[in-house]
């Protein structure tokens, strides 16, 4: 390893080293796409195997890394896009884009103790109506995707990509957040064996919840109230298996020898502000994170005023002079060159605020935690030399192959 890296750049080396999960988190358009596309990339190169999961429907990591468009399956980054620019893959990097209803699906699939019970569930238009709803929120859906990659023995890393951090403990919360809806004490009450357990399904018509039904039949219709109590004799066999697994997801989102949470932000205020928020929750709820990226930082912050007080010295005033001296008049160069002094002097204004702004968090943060930067490039990420560049800046330069 390289004695020229930063401490922060050894701490990032370390994290596709070495962990199982990367989650990125962040609010809305601070660069979690472009970040969990670069750690995948810095992974691969490192030998892991990985795999980034986005569940961002926007084409742009599929674009970046050179595919035409992402689905529910992995599809494989080849070595040779790699090699295009310089880099050397040597484990392997999939993509893929999470489909939550197909997610769903699959893991109704894996609960089912047999076949005819999970085709009682899928058929069920209750069911349809609530993994819509559950669904709809991506959150728990990610964690159980999360989980099962992380098993199926085919990567050694799997980087998540998340949605906008709207409501940041969402995702945090999904796991428990399905199996306090499974216990809810509406769903024990039609469940009850209110006949002891012998008979199943309409007997609980016959039961003593029975004029409640009466009443919910005359309503909503008899083949309504079938469609509930079918839904609910069916998932009752699968209650076990769902709190299994929300119970194992929230067991491996809180190993910090597996698990790493990323906080992206960027300098300006409000995402600063989120960042310090989800940053509390994980720590309220003990999840592995410390971890910040502070990404689009001003890239000025070194330049000075020269001893006239003007960023374009004697030099840099004469070289333009003999280039533009053909075509343009003395006031045109004055003109011009005062214009650049201006976009120098906001530019280097939003650097030195971006600059209070990471000494800020840094602050906050503490010791124990790391908080990386990544400049504004000149250009969006937008391709694979993108990426590249900005895993220099996260990683540092890397041993040529
Ligand atoms: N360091 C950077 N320099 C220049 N452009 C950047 C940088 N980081 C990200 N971008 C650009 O900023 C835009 C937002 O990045 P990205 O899509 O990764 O953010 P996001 O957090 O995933 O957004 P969303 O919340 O919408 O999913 C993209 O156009 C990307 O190319
Ligand atoms: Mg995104």
């Amino acid at each position: 390893m390289s004695d020229s890296i930063t401490p922060s750049q050894r701490e990032m080396r370390a994290l596709v080293h070495d962990r199982d999960l990367v989650i990125c988190v962040g609010s809305g358009g601070v660069g979690k796409t472009t970040t969990a596309a670069s750690i995948g990339i810095q992974a691969a190169m490192d030998g892991r195997r990985v795999v980034v999961v986005t569940i961002d429907p926007a084409k742009r990591l599929a674009n970046s890394l050179g595919l035409e468009a992402l689905g529910n399956e992995e599809k494989e980054i080849p070595a040779s896009k790699f090699a295009e620019f310089g880099a050397e893959c040597r484990g392997s990097l999939h993509a893929m884009m999470l489909d939550t209803q197909k997610t769903f699906d699959e893991l109704i699939s894996r609960v089912s103790p047999d076949d005819a019970s999970r085709d009682r569930v899928l058929s069920n238009n209750i069911y349809k109506h609530i993994s819509d709803t559950l669904s709809a929120s991506h959150d728990y859906m990610a964690s159980e995707k999360l989980y099962d990659l992380h098993h199926c023995g085919k990567y050694d890393l799997v980087v998540l990509d998340t949605p906008p951090m709207k409501n940041a403990i969402d995702f945090l919360e999904a796991s428990g957040k399905l199996t306090r809806f499974l216990d809810d004490t509406i769903i024990s009450w039609f469940l009850k064996p209110h006949d002891g357990g012998k008979r199943r399904g309409m007997s609980l018509l016959q039961a003593p919840g029975a004029i409640v039904y009466k009443l919910l039949g005359s309503v909503f219709g008899n083949d309504f109230l079938d469609e509930i109590a079918e839904f609910f004799v069916a998932t009752k066999d699968l209650l076990a298996g769902f709190r299994e697994r929300a119970e194992a997801v929230s067991q491996l989102l809180r190993n910090d020898r597996k698990t790493r949470f990323v906080v992206v932000c960027t300098p300006r205020s409000t995402s600063m502000e989120e960042a310090r928020y989800f940053h509390r929750q994980l720590v309220e709820r003990r999840m592995p994170g410390g971890l910040f990226i502070v990404n689009q930082v001003g890239r000025y912050g070194e330049i000075e005023r020269g001893p006239r007080g003007r960023y374009l010295g004697d030099a840099d005033r004469s070289w333009l002079k003999t280039r533009l001296e053909a075509s343009a008049s003395s006031q045109e160069l004055a003109a011009f060159v005062e214009k650049l002094e201006s976009h120098f002097d906001r530019a280097v204004a939003l650097a030195s605020d971006d600059r209070r702004a990471i000494e800020g968090l840094r602050s906050f943060a503490g010791r124990n935690c790391t908080v990386a930067e990544v400049p504004q490039l000149p250009d969006e990420v937008y391709d694979f030399d993108g990426l590249l560049a900005i895993d220099r800046h996260l990683f540092g330069d890397r041993e040529q192959p």
